[in-house]
Parts: structure tokens; C-alpha cells; sequence
């Protein structure tokens, strides 16, 4: 199949419209989108990912209005929380209603939906009449893409059509909201929208439930995501490169390069040390730092604030995959 790249919001309205699956640009990481409302074509999603079904889909959609079509009901909070941070990086897990396929859910009577914060991605869910599912649009386990060109070298020949909205403002997966039984908020997945700033809103602190190792009743924490091929190792870079002083080492630095090694094989997510900077930076660099084939990448953990705690969370996710 030739996949096409372009920025043709109606010919993309069209493929998904026709069943196909279209690559669209986000404010976190590009999704391999596909029309919610046909079976098919969900399925397709989890082939050309190589997703295990278990696994589900996140729901896009316009508006907080348009999610209300797709679930039973919206508890105070996540009203609260939608009309704070809608259109932008938060995913909520809402009681879904017959609409969701359970294919989405992966069979779970809560379904993920998020808006999200793309002027492009916008306009396409205005062109259409379904909402799209989609999950990152790169192979299952690998790290997201955050540009067009890394989905193309993901999925060409996979899918006809990858929207070009230019490189994602912020880099991360959006942050995945949850309710415990008390219907008091849990973070699934730390991501674009701190803790700190959903506790703002909320008034309360927030639980950050713990990750489980392939627990598949908790598919949202499965460990082995956003993964390099390159083992990576996190920790001091120092005692790191004496340990590993007999391999070819690439670094990722935080803001500046390390004396001890050639330039050419180290990466700085932010020169200025702008936690945001990095978090736009990180998928980029892991995949040109991939590409280098060292034995091992080597980076250091960010402060752990703002979205450096999501950042170190994806370091530690990438770090602890079995290679
Ligand atoms: O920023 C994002 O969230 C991007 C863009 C494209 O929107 N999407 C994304 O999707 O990161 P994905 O599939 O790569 O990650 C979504 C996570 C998965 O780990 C999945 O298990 C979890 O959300 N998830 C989706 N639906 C769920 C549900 N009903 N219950 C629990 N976890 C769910
Ligand atoms: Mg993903």
C-alpha cells in the first residue's frame, strides 16, 4: 500500500469515512485513527499495531458535548475537570453506553475519551460524523511518534494516508484519569497535564496508582511501552559509563554534554533546561538515539516536577522492558 503524507483534512475525512486507517497529529503523539463506530476497521488498528486485543482504545472526540453521546453519564469532578482541560492532554475513563464498541474497551464497561488540543485533528472530527479511536500510531510497544516522518518510518505501506500537523507541542501521551469505587479520581497514566495541576482543580490530592508488570486486568500500565530496540539504562551517567565503559554508549543529557564522550553520540533534551522543552524533545531524541546502534543509551533521570515526573515515568517504563 502507498501512504501517502499530507495535510488534506477532507481526504483524510474520506479514508476514515471508507473504513481506512489515517495517521492524525495531536498535541501529545500522532494516533493511528480509525472510525470508532466500524468494527472493522478497529480492527485493523490493532493488526497494523500488533496490539494485543486485550489492550484497549482511546475515544476522540470535538467536545465535551460529543462525549456525553458515547457514555451513561459525567460525574462533578470530571465535568470539572473536562471544562478545565478540554480540548488538551487528558484522557478520562467514563461508564461508556451501548455506542462504544466493545472492541474499543476491549470489554471493560469504561471507555477512555479525550479532546484533543490539534487545530487539525479538530477540524477532521468536524468533517466527519463518528468519533475516531485511536491509540500512538507506532508499532505496539515502541516508543510514540511525535512527528509525520516517524510514523511514515513506523507504518509506510501499512496505511494510506498520514495527516501532517507538524511536530506534537508537547510529546507525551495525555494523562489517564480513573475512578476508584468511591468515584475519587486515580491516575492510570501520568502524561501531558500534571498531577499537580488536576489536584488544583480538584482541590485534593490525587493517587497515582502503581504500575503492574503485564497484570492484563490494568492494560493501561503494561511496562513495556515507549521502548527503544537499544537497551537503555537510567541512572548517574558517571558510575553508568564505567559500568558500561567496554560499550558503544550513546548519552541523553538533560542539558548539557558530558566531556568524557564524542559529541556525536550524545543528545541534550533541553539546552536552557526547560522541563517542557524536554518533554517535546524526549520521543524524538530515544528514536535518533536508537538509530545510532549503540550497545547501550544511557540517560539520566529530570527533576522530579512538573512534567518531569511524567518524563522520568516513561525513562523507567523504557528501562525496564525485557530486551
Ligand atoms: O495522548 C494520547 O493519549 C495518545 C493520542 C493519540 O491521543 N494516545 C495514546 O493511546 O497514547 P495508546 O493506546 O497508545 O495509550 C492509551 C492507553 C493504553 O495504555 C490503554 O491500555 C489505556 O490507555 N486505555 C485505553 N482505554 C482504556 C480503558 N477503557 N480502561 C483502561 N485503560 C485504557
Ligand atoms: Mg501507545
Amino acid at each position: 500500500m502507498y501512504t501517502e503524507i499530507g495535510t488534506d483534512i477532507l481526504k483524510a475525512a474520506r479514508f476514515l469515512n471508507d473504513g481506512n486507517l489515517v495517521a492524525i497529529p495531536t498535541e501529545t503523539v500522532y494516533g493511528l485513527a480509525a472510525n470508532a463506530l466500524n468494527d472493522d476497521a478497529v480492527l485493523e488498528i490493532y493488526k497494523v499495531k500488533q496490539r494485543p486485543q486485550f489492550n484497549p482504545l482511546i475515544l476522540h472526540v470535538s467536545s465535551l458535548e460529543k462525549a456525553k453521546s458515547f457514555v451513561t453519564y459525567i460525574p462533578f469532578k470530571a465535568q470539572l475537570l473536562a471544562q478545565t482541560f478540554w480540548p488538551g492532554p487528558l484522557t478520562m475513563l467514563l461508564e461508556k453506553n451501548k455506542n462504544v464498541s466493545d472492541l474499543i474497551t476491549a470489554g471493560s464497561n469504561k471507555v477512555a475519551i479525550r479532546v484533543p488540543n490539534h487545530l487539525l485533528a479538530l477540524e477532521l472530527l468536524n468533517q466527519i460524523n463518528f468519533p475516531i479511536a485511536a491509540p500512538s500510531a507506532n508499532p505496539s510497544g515502541y516508543v510514540s511518534p511525535t512527528s509525520a516522518t516517524h510514523v511514515y518510518e513506523n507504518l509506510h505501506g501499512k496505511i494510506p494516508y498520514i495527516l501532517d500537523g507538524g511536530n506534537c507541542v508537547i510529546g507525551l501521551e495525555s494523562t489517564i484519569l480513573g475512578w476508584n469505587e468511591d468515584e475519587e479520581p486515580e491516575i492510570y497514566r501520568l502524561g501531558g497535564i500534571t498531577v499537580e495541576a488536576i489536584e488544583t482543580v480538584l482541590e485534593q490530592k490525587v493517587k497515582i496508582k502503581k504500575h503492574f508488570v503485564n497484570n492484563p486486568n490494568t492494560p493501561g500500565q503494561l511496562k513495556s511501552h515507549y521502548a527503544t530496540h537499544t537497551p537503555l539504562h537510567i541512572g548517574s551517567i558517571e558510575e553508568l559509563m564505567r559500568k558500561f565503559e567496554d560499550d558503544k554508549i550513546v548519552l541523553i543529557n538533560f542539558t548539557t554534554y558530558n566531556p568524557e564522550l564524542a559529541k556525536e553520540n550524545q543528545f541534550i533534551l533541553s539546552p536552557s533546561g526547560n522541563i517542557d522543552e524536554a518533554a517535546k524533545n524526549l520521543f524524538g531524541i530515544l528514536r535518533l538515539a536508537d538509530n545510532l546502534k549503540a550497545d547501550v543509551l544511557l540517560a539520566e533521570l529530570l527533576p522530579n516536577k512538573g512534567l518531569g515526573i511524567a518524563i522520568n515515568d516513561r525513562l523507567e517504563r523504557a528501562q525496564n522492558i525485557m530486551k
